[in-house]
């Protein structure tokens, strides 16, 4: 066999034994089990996505794997080693929520505190397994959902997709901590023709929104929607669905704003459409984003878009991305 595959099998063996040992360690942990119950999760929930505990120890680890030393510890990022070589738990206090790839192999794990500290959530750190930009948190679960309900949700955390589930929306999956990417769209778009991302409501949500629209078009394609979601500033999908419910969450991922409006609305607001200035100025900056767009169909849409909103023919916006982009 190809030692490449010998290693990434050593690999999966040790993610497996290490995410059944915290999943043991949950129930004996008063602690956890508050925390958990304080966050609204049933146990039903927590088993289904395979949530555990990582006890508050240095080397718990040693306790399943006896050769605590053994290199495959450290690929597999479930150890740190510290500047005097000695070998400490990545994970410790923390709720674990195991990632899985496609196939329900654990590749990665991130890692909640549950009182108040930073970081709030640790994540595996890149391994021969676990590419973060490619990777999305429930997918595994959530790929038969997606493609029965014909839309796939996107949000930001672990907690979103746990709680969506446990309302009855089984299609949600998260971005692990770095910006949506061209890799997470296409993946998306194997299983689906509709993408809803639903980002937090604060500040750092809307810019995620943003950065998830520049990395789809060159995604985009004529047969598909991506659309944004944009919940009350104080929400998240979490606390959205708990204070509103699964009904008013469906309602409103129905309604969102489709990327080319989002686009459109977007830049029109940066900029004083009254004065020849600022649409000139619009056009500049639609120039680079709207040439983007993989989609022949939908960049012809948006174009005549910014011609209207401009006060150009469409020959001349086209004329001025030629020259601009
Ligand atoms: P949030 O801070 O919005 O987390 O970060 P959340 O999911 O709402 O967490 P709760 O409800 O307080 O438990 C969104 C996501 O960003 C990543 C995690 O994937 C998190 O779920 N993140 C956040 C990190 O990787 N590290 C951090 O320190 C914070
Ligand atoms: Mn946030
Ligand atoms: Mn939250
Ligand atoms: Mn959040
Ligand atoms: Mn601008």
């Amino acid at each position: 066999a190809n030692p490449q595959d010998d290693t990434s099998e050593r690999l999966h063996e040790v993610m497996g034994l290490a995410a059944r040992f915290y999943r043991e360690q949950l129930k004996p942990s008063r602690r956890a089990i508050d925390y958990l119950k304080r966050r609204g999760l049933s146990g039903e929930i927590a088993a289904r996505f395979g949530l555990g505990y990582a006890p508050d120890e240095w080397q718990a680890l040693q306790k399943i794997f006896p050769d605590y030393q053994a290199k495959t510890l450290a690929d597999a990022g479930l150890v740190i080693d510290n500047d005097q070589g000695r070998r400490y738990d990545r994970f410790r206090d923390r709720i674990v929520f195991p990632i899985h790839d496609r196939r329900g192999r654990i590749i990665a794990f991130g890692g909640r505190i549950l009182d108040k500290g930073e970081p709030k959530y640790l994540n595996s750190p890149e391994t021969p397994l676990f590419e973060k930009g490619r990777e999305l948190y429930g997918l595994y679960l959530a790929q038969k959902p997606i493609r029965d309900e014909g839309c796939a949700i996107v949000v930001e955390g672990y907690m979103d997709v746990v709680a969506l589930a446990q309302f009855g929306i089984s299609n949600a999956v998260a971005t692990l901590g770095t910006a949506t990417t061209p890799q997470h769209v296409h993946t998306l778009l194997r299983q689906t023709d509709r993408i809803v991302f639903c980002f937090d409501g604060d500040a750092a949500g809307r810019r995620a929104a943003w950065r998830a629209l520049e990395n789809a078009l060159e995604s985009l394609r004529d047969d598909a929607t991506l659309a944004f979601l944009f919940l009350p500033a104080e929400h998240d999908p979490d606390s959205f669905v708990r204070a509103e419910g699964t009904e008013a969450f469906r309602k409103a991922a129905g309604n969102a704003k489709p990327l080319a409006r989002f686009l459109i609305e977007e830049l029109r607001g940066h900029h004083d459409m009254d004065a020849a200035e600022g649409r000139a100025a619009f056009v500049h900056e639609a120039a680079p984003l709207v040439t983007r767009i993989a989609a022949p169909l939908l960049r012809l849409q948006v174009i005549k878009s910014v011609a209207e909103e401009s006060g150009l023919t469409q020959a001349e916006v086209e004329h001025a991305f030629g020259i601009i982009a």
